[in-house]
């Protein structure tokens, strides 16, 4: 592919992991991030591409920044359920403007195509999974709004302007790299925590509500599928998912075995308004980007453990 690709927020926790699977296949990357939440030292060392500094709201530093790209992996945005509802215009601003200048760039640079990160928390709390991109978007919070109004922007840059996007709706991404120090941070990474420190994992709830969890490498390669296939997706969903669910006793009794712990779990009142079961329908992903997740669920979790205990 003539010229790098751009990784925006490729410091963080998903981003990082992209920027390595595209060096490892051999491709030029551009990373451009504002380090907000994102970490220089989740970068390789000796970066084979060129790191950013900035911010991808501001629409004239964007367009500098991704001059002579070939493709843009659009990560950068506060992925942060609680601020959102806490501050719904600060990350309206944030996640919306991003996206709208990283479109925008494209459009001007005619760089053919933009990969969005979206989020399975478009989909209803009440919708029964297996959940499909066909289903009418009913999103719980702002930070989802915003994940919308991005497709749907993405979707007229698509149509209209004829820049090539795909709007990938991750499910819950788990591995390497993921902040556990937020109680908002993903579960897994809040339980791996705990558990390794040996405190009870705190479920809210009866511990029957089941995820879709992905390891974040299998998000990586769904995002390296999309940069550089060679169907147009017109501005379509894709779902980013395994196909499997699991519930939060079945994560805590894979942790114990992995661990060689007998941890029991604490229980504590449900969070309000929350999703019961998610699991993402994941045919359109195999047909349009011939994706499927590979990685075993134990396989994830074992390196995500491995790596917390090194690392935090
Ligand atoms: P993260 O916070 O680790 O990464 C986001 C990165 O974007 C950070 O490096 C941050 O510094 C950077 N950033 C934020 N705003 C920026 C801006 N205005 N300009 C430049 N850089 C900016 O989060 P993550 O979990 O890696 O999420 C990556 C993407 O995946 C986000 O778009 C998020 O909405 C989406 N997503 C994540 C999950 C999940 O389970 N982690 C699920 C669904 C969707
Ligand atoms: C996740 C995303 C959210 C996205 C949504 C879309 C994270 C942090 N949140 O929310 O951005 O919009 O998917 O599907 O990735 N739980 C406990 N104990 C804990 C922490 C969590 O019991 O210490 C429970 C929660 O109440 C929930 C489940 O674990 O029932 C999963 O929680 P979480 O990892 O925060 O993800 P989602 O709520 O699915």
């Amino acid at each position: 592919m003539a010229g790098p690709i751009a990784v925006t927020g490729g410091a963080g926790f998903i981003g990082s992991h992209v920027v390595e699977r595209m060096l490892a296949s051999g491709h030029h990357v551009r990373v451009l991030d504002n380090l907000s939440t994102g970490h220089r030292a989740n970068l390789p060392a000796g970066l084979d591409g060129t790191f950013e500094t900035g911010d991808c709201t501001n629409a004239a530093w964007v367009r500098e920044a991704l001059r002579g790209c070939a493709a843009v992996i659009h990560l950068a945005a506060t992925p942060n359920v609680q601020k959102s509802l806490d501050d719904p215009p600060e990350i309206l601003h944030n996640n919306i403007q991003a996206t709208a200048c990283v479109l925008e760039a494209a459009r001007r640079l005619g760089i053919r195509r933009v990969v969005l990160a979206s989020s399975a928390g478009l989909y209803a709390a009440d919708e029964e999974p297996p959940h499909h991109e066909e289903m009418t978007p009913c999103p719980g919070n702002p930070y989802a709004v915003g994940r919308y109004a991005d497709e749907a922007l993405a979707g007229v840059y698509s149509r209209v302007f004829g820049v090539d996007t795909t709007c990938l709706r991750f499910f819950n991404v788990y591995g390497p790299r993921q902040d556990p120090s937020s109680p908002y941070s993903g579960v897994i990474s809040v339980f791996c925590r705990r558990m390794l420190a040996g405190q009870p994992p705190v479920i809210f709830g009866d511990g029957l509500q089941s995820r879709d969890f992905i390891y974040v490498g299998d998000i990586a390669a769904a995002c390296s599928a999309a940069a550089l296939s060679a169907t147009a997706c017109g501005g379509k969903a894709v779902n980013v998912g395994t196909g499997r669910s699991t519930d939060l006793r079945q994560l805590v009794s894979v942790l114990n075995d992995i661990l060689g712990t007998t941890t029991q779990a604490q229980f504590v009142p449900a969070r309000q308004g929350e999703v019961r079961h998610s699991r993402a329908d994941t045919r359109r992903a195999s047909a349009l980007l011939g994706f499927t997740a590979s990685t075993p669920f134990h396989v994830g979790l074992k390196s995500t453990v491995s790596w917390m205990q090194t690392a935090v």
